[in-house]
């Protein structure tokens, strides 16, 4: 038999081996679903590259893409947005609980829309049921329910009634009228697809491996969402869309960037927007979302914004770009989201309802070839510590 002593050498004791802290350059899985070049600064979905999404697609196409892994025909596109409509509605009780938990002060709207995404399970009586057609129709069910939910959230925050969904809109574009409560123009309704076509799958990134995580121990669709959910929320993650809105209002005027990022630098800040565990380089949503500012900013008269943003750019470049770090997707996201008057609060469940597609795709493919995630620690604790009776203990 394995004594407990033996067993820790069979892992590793410190020092023994290598490890790699953060899972950095851990091949997980294998995947159909995207690829990022962090040398190169490119991020293909299935073989299509971002910028050609961003140019061509809508979100509707690219869920469809990431699914299926293949690009529908008009046929079944027309179907599969009709199936996303029909599925916008949330129940009665789902929207009383966001609304109850939204409007109390201080509560965080990720918190809330964690908490309605993991309620919804408990209205779907399929929730339990393993097998592929469910998984899939929960798949479109929920990535169409998130946008319902998270734009009550921001109306409930705001003090503004509830603005329902709209069967004649696309997903993006009724997402932007359940938000603002007026549907978007031409410009701002494409702006809203591209922001959602660039947030939807981005490989194994922390939220999407929290999915697979899930995933892999067999639990069900809302689970593995609801993973999703937790681990975007943070800061490091899709938080920090939310966090550069917050630098960009705290430095206030161009003038004031140069010095307030001498400060951060000296007292070694992290940057929010910059820096990437897999790109080296410029990511490539940042470019395209740096091109949509212009415009977006021009229009909403929030030039500043983009002014302060492209100086931090320029210094941070300047600075650490050798090093490897550049700005990321949530550096300009935050400009041009404010831009079409989106609350910063409200910029990661964006963020979600976006990457919804992707969490959905990924459970799926892991559920078709599943095998539990189940790393080892290196152990770095005591080998043995006696037992010492509570009434002994100092
Ligand atoms: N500003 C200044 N220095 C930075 C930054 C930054 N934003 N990011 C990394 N560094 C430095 C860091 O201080 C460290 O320097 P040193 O080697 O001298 O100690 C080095 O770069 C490596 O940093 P790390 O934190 O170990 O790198 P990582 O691969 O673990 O982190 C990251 C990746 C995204 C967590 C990190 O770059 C970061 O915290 N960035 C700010 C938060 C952010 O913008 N997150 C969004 C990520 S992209 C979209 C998304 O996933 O939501």
């Amino acid at each position: 038999m394995t004594t407990y002593s033996e067993e820790i050498k069979l892992v590793a004791r410190p020092g023994e081996i290598s490890f790699s802290k953060g899972l950095d350059g851990i091949i997980a899985a294998e995947s159909t679903k995207s690829y990022v070049d962090g040398l190169g600064g490119r991020l293909v979905y299935h073989g299509h590259p971002i910028e050609e999404l961003a140019q061509e697609s809508s979100f509707e196409e690219v869920f469809f893409l990431l699914l299926y892994d293949r690009l529908p025909t008009a046929a079944e596109l027309r179907r599969f947005s009709t199936q996303m409509q029909q599925e916008r509605e949330i129940p009665d009780e789902v929207y009383a609980l966001l609304r109850d938990h939204a409007a109390r002060p201080g509560v965080h709207p990720m918190t809330v829309l964690r908490t309605a995404v993991s309620a919804l399970a408990v209205y779907d009586a399929q929730a339990e049921v393993d097998t592929p057609e469910v998984h899939q129709a929960q798949a479109i069910q929920i990535t169409s329910k998130m946008a319902t939910i998270a734009a009550a959230i921001g109306r409930v925050r705001a003090g503004q009634p509830r603005v329902p969904p709209r069967r004649d809109l696309s997903h993006a574009a009724n997402y932007f009228y359940m938000m603002g409560g007026r549907p978007p123009d031409e410009f701002e309704a494409r702006l809203m697809d591209v922001l959602l076509i660039l947030h939807a799958d981005h490989e194994s990134n922390a939220s999407t491996f929290a999915a697979l995580v899930v995933k892999s121990t067999m639990a069900d669709m809302y689970s593995a969402v609801v993973a999703g959910l937790a681990a975007l929320k943070g800061p490091l993650h899709g938080g920090a869309n939310e966090q550069v809105m917050k630098m960009l209002a705290s430095i206030g005027t161009a003038d004031r960037v140069a010095p307030w990022l001498d400060e951060a630098m000296a007292q070694k800040k992290k940057i929010m927007g910059f820096g990437h565990r897999v790109y080296k380089t410029m990511d490539p949503r940042a470019t395209i979302l740096r091109g949509y500012a212009r415009e977006v900013t021009r229009r909403a008269g929030t030039e500043r914004w983009l002014e302060m943003a492209e100086l931090i750019e320029k210094t941070m470049v300047g600075k650490f770009g050798q090093k490897g770090i550049w700005p990321n997707v949530d550096f300009f996201s935050g400009v041009v989201m404010a831009s079409l008057g989106i609350d910063p609060a409200m910029f990661t469940p964006l963020f979600a309802v976006g990457r919804s597609a992707g969490w959905v795709a990924h459970a799926w493919e892991q559920r078709q070839d599943n095998r539990l995630f189940r790393p080892r620690f290196v152990y770095v604790g005591p080998e043995s510590e006696p037992y010492v009776p509570l009434a002994e203990r100092k």
